[in-house]
Formats: structure tokens, sequence, C-alpha cells
């Protein structure tokens, strides 16, 4: 399937004059997405004629090895294509670094030398972006310090100051709160960007065009057509050199309340009104709010959590999650998560959603597979019809295909299941951009549609939070193991085999 036009991969539009001050700008994040997500929109001209993005971590380093740093580092990118030498040299001429203590007053007083000088010489009249990208316990420090500076208002009344904040934004319902209420009393609501990147994913976005500016889906997309809809994001990959995170963590916290819980939202969200930020988040908001909350009962009924052990795939011996470095060799924490979802309101009422998410997976894949009703009275007699599928395929073979029933070729009535399959490279030449590119560009242009905002972070930790509780009292209670390269514990088909439904492993 081709689309009809081709366009090439833009950002949206020009932007102001402004410095980006990237905290936590020696770490992995801010190396593998942020950086190279920001050389991606000077390379589009989107990051405004006139620009400066200044590190701040505690490594000492010069502008000069903070350029080569991250220069090296993006060079395995992918996500921004191959890097050209002569357009990175003219990035990396706009980094500049600071190092400093994220606690210490004094390093915020040179940061704003270091903005007052790089403002004048380079005229980029006030307008900054904070970035914090560290890990989340030195989040009230930084936010604390700016305040404190005076660096949360805006240098002049023709200027702006935002600030992105980055997942996890809390550790529980309390703790999201808390940060919240802290973000809160230093920043107005509507300077406060907190970021979830799978937003900025286009196939995310996708679903909302797929959804609101088609007139063909979206009469079917109602509790009279879906039997079902189930979400999968899975990764093969184990939790690397992040096992000393991952431990505090888990994938309830690390992916489903989160990324899997937007995914959510946007496939069951109603119409907004318009694309803006208060009617698509006044929407969300609604959603997860109908979302029913679990009980003691609901969690042990419909929830499941696993942890991978060593084994071999591919002939390569693969360790266990208690076997990674950085975590407990007795560790509970849980590498997976499945979980039935019912949403109490008109639209989905009794239309059961099974999320899933894990490491160390049989396939890399984020995707949505909604299952529609089977034909009500079948005409063939003798001849089993599959029921309809649509799926959209977020990542990696981004796409989306529908299967419906055909009949074989022959004689004989006999009836096929075919998938009619659209894909994002085939249809638009090219492939989807990069999700931190698209969201700092929203933020330096004043768009909060794909951000969070304060109540619909705190609705979906309140999901979570019964979920974390049951799990942390039941202490003595085994954590279901899964084989690497499967598609997590048997505990997780029981859950579906339950409701006479299986899952769709792509
Ligand atoms: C991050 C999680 O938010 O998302 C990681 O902390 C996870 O554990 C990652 O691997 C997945 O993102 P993506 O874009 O690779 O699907």
């Amino acid at each position: 399937m081709a689309a009809d036009t081709v366009r090439s991969a833009s950002y949206g539009g020009v932007t102001e004059p402004c410095t980006v001050v990237l905290f936590g700008a020696s770490g992995d994040l801010a190396k593998r997405k942020v950086i190279p997500a920001m050389y991606d929109l000077a390379v589009h001209n989107s990051l405004g004629e006139r620009y400066a993005i200044v590190g701040f971590a505690r490594t000492p380093m010069s502008d000069e090895s903070f350029r080569s740093t991250v220069g090296e580092a993006a060079k395995g990118i992918s996500e921004v294509g191959p890097i050209d030498p002569a357009k990175w040299n003219e990035f990396a001429s706009n980094l500049f670094y600071n190092a400093g203590d994220y606690a210490d007053p004094g390093a915020y007083t040179d940061l704003i030398k270091r903005l007052a000088s790089l403002e004048a010489s380079k005229q980029l009249g006030g307008n900054r972006l904070f970035y914090l990208s560290t890990p989340p316990e030195v989040y009230p420090d930084i936010i604390q310090q700016l305040g404190k500076a005076g660096l949360a208002k805006p240098a002049n009344e023709n200027s702006w100051v935002r600030i992105i904040i980055e997942k996890p934004f809390g550790r529980d319902l309390a703790t999201a709160k808390e940060l919240n209420k802290m973000v809160l009393g230093v920043f107005e609501e509507k300077q406060i960007y907190r970021i979830d990147h799978y937003l900025g994913k286009d196939t995310v976005q996708n679903l909302l065009v797929l959804r609101f500016g088609n007139g063909i889906f979206e009469p079917l997309w109602n509790r009279n057509y879906v039997d079902h809809v189930q979400i999968t994001a899975a990764e093969t990959l184990g939790v690397e050199r992040r096992g000393g995170f991952y431990e505090t963590a888990g994938a309830l916290r690390d992916m489903i309340q989160s990324h899997v819980l937007q995914l959510t939202s946007l496939t069951s969200v109603e119409p907004p009104a318009s694309f803006d930020a208060t009617a698509v988040r006044n929407e969300k908001l609604k959603v997860l709010q109908s979302i029913r909350p679990y009980d003691l009962e609901g969690v042990a009924q419909a929830v499941v959590r696993g942890q991978y052990f060593p084994s071999t795939v591919n002939g390569k011996n693969l360790p266990g999650y208690r076997q990674e470095p950085g975590v407990n060799p007795s560790s509970k924490t849980e590498t997976f998560v499945a979980m039935r979802v019912l949403i109490d309101n008109w639209r989905w009422a009794g239309v059961p959603f099974y999320l899933r998410t894990g490491k160390r997976l049989a396939k890399r894949t984020t995707e949505i597979m909604i299952q529609f009703k089977r034909a009500p009275h079948v005409v063939f007699r003798g001849k089993e019809v599959e029921a309809n599928r649509l799926v959209l395929n977020i990542q990696p073979d981004e796409g989306i295909s529908v299967s419906f029933g055909a009949k074989r070729p022959g004689t004989e009535m006999s009836i096929g299941n075919v998938t009619m399959n659209f894909s994002y490279r085939e249809g638009f030449g090219e492939s989807t951009r990069s999700a931190y590119a698209t969201l700092v560009n929203d933020c330096v242009r004043g768009d909060a549609t794909l951000f969070d905002r304060a109540d619909s972070v705190e609705a979906a930790w309140s999901l979570v939070d019964p979920i974390l509780d049951v799990w942390s009292a039941a202490k003595s209670a085994t954590v279901p193991q899964y084989e690497a390269g499967s598609w997590g514990p048997r505990e997780s088909d029981t859950l579906l085999e339950r409701d006479g439904r299986k899952w769709y492993n792509p």
C-alpha cells in the first residue's frame, strides 16, 4: 500500500532562539537519545537559527571534551540516521558544558553567568528550556535550586522558561503527588512538560489519526463490535547495565504506569473537541479515571508478574534476571507483567483490555491488536470463520494490518484468513522520526499536547498503586519464572484462557 504523498521528515516549523540546559548531560539517556534528537532538529532547522545547548552534570569536563564525548556516542544512534560530519561540527559548536553538583547553589550562579554570556553573544533573547535527564533522586535538588536562583521565571517579558521532566515521575502515587507539589511550587503548570517518549512516536500519534481522521474505523471502535483489545510492549533485551535502577523499578513502574497506559488511553479515548493540549489531555484523563481500580481480589485475578531465568537463546547463554549485574540474587522484582483492565464507560463496558510487557521475550515488538466480534451468523455451513483483527504495529516494523476471511480459489467454498498490510516505510518512503526530537520540538514551540499533566500522571499511579501494595505485602509469594525468549510465564496464558481467549503472539 503506498501513500498518495511523500513528504520529507520534518518537525513543527522554525522556533524562536533559545538555550537548552540539559541536566544529566553525561548520562546514557542524554547521550543516546536527547542530544542525537537535538542534532536531528538542528539539521532540519527546527531548533531555530540561533540556539545553545548547555550540558550540566557532575563529571568535570571542558566544552571540547563534552563535544567529543557526545559526538562519539551519537555515531551509533540509528534513530537519527548517519551523522553528517560537517553538520555535526556545526551543531557541536553550539554545545557547551558546565560541571556542578545539583544541590550546590554556586553551580547555579555559574550557570547564570554562562547563560548571560551565551545569550548576549548569540542573541538568544532569554528563552530557556531546562531538561531533567538525571536520576529522579536529584529532581528535587535541581528544581529547588532553579527556583532559588531565580531561573524559573522568564528573564524578560518577551521570553519563556520551560522544564522537561523525564520519567519516572515519582515511584508511587504519594511520591508523584509530592513531586507535583514541589515542582508546582516553583514553576507554573504551563511551564512543565512531563515527558513520556512513547507519545513522540509517529505510530502512537497515528492512533489518533487512524481513529479520528478516518470515517471507517470509529463507528466500529466500541463495545458493540470489539471483542477485546491486546496491547503488547515486548523487548528481547534484558536489563543490560541498568540492573541497579531496575531493582528499584520493575516492569510495572518502568513500562505499565507510563508507556503502556499511554497506549491504552489513546486506544480508548473519546474524540477530543480539537487537537490541542487541553482538549486531548482532558479526554485522556477521563479514560484513565474510568479504568476499574483493582482491589486485593482484583490483583490476584487479573495481574500476573514474572521474572526471566537463565536460558540459551540461539546458542547464546543468557543470564537470568537475578544473575544480572547490580541485581539482588534473591530479587523479587518483576521483569514481566500481564494484566486485564476494564474500562467502565459507555464505549467500553465489558470489553477487556489485556496489557503485557516484559524483557527478554520472544520478539521485540510493540503493538495494539483490536479483535472484533465474529460475524453474528455464518451462512457458509460447516465453515470456520476467524474473527477480524486490526493490528497497529507501533515498532519496529511500523504499520497497520487488517485480517479478514476470503474465499480460497477453487471450486470448493473454502475460507482462508488473509491480511492487508500498510507499512510506514513503503507507504511514505521513509522511516518514522525520532520521538525525542518531536517532543523537544513541541516543547520549544510551547505545545504541551503530547506531554503529561499532573492529574493524569497521578491517575496512572492510582491504578498501579494497589498492585504495588499487594506485591509488597506478599513477601513470601514467589514470582513466576519464564524462560528468556518465551512469551512470559504460563500464568500469563492462563489469564486469557480463563476468559476463553489467547494471546496474539506476532
Ligand atoms: C524506557 C524504559 O522508558 O523505555 C526502558 O525505562 C525501556 O526499560 C524503554 O527499555 C523502551 O523504549 P523503546 O522506545 O525502546 O520502546
